[in-house]
């Protein structure tokens, strides 16, 4: 509301704005360690190697998830419970929070994809109010968690 209110009418955001969403950031990060949106990767060895007492031999194909990381309680205390804060300072340790995956091969779209969210969630929360049509909606499962109907929400501007 903040950086709302200090934009003129019709005045779009720019990238300071962008910067300064940091709380906003916190809540996204800690949606997207929760419910991931992507559940991982494939990666295929390029020499024998051994992890964990496993040897997995040149050419196999291995798949990195998220979840191992994003909910084990030595990197996320209490892991099930939605904390912002946890982004807050410096944040996870290195290869702890990894929606976005990790190394060379990391997702090139994450910058993009950060400017995109905060941009729509800064213009609905500061423009509608926002309501589920069906607040019981059921969530089923296919590879994710989906809403049953599809999530229909009732938005009412707000003044502004
Ligand atoms: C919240 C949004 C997004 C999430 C969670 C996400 C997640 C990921 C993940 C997990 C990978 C695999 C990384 C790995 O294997 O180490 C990936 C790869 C990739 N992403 Fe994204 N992504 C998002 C948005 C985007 C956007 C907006 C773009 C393009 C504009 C994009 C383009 C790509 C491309 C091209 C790759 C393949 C990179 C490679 O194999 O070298 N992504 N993304």
């Amino acid at each position: 509301m903040e950086i709302a209110r200090s934009k003129a009418a019709g005045e779009a955001l720019n990238w300071q704005d962008i910067q300064k969403m940091k709380y906003s950031w916190c809540v996204v990060c800690e949606s997207m360690r929760l419910m991931p949106p992507s559940k991982g990767s494939f990666r295929q060895a390029i020499t024998d190697f051994t992890y964990e007492g496993v040897t997995i031999p040149k050419g196999w194909k291995t798949h990195w998830t998220v979840h191992t990381t994003h909910k084990n309680p030595k990197y996320f205390p209490e892991p099930e419970k939605f904390d912002p804060s946890r982004f807050e300072g410096k944040g996870p340790a290195p290869y702890t929070f990894v929606p976005f995956g990790g190394g060379p091969r990391m997702c090139p779209g994450r910058e993009y994809a950060r400017l995109e969210i905060l941009s729509f969630i800064h213009n609905v929360v500061t423009k509608f109010k926002i309501s589920k049509v069906d607040p019981n909606e059921k969530v089923i499962y296919r590879n994710s968690p989906f809403p049953a109907n599809g999530l229909l929400i009732r938005l009412e501007p707000v003044g502004n």
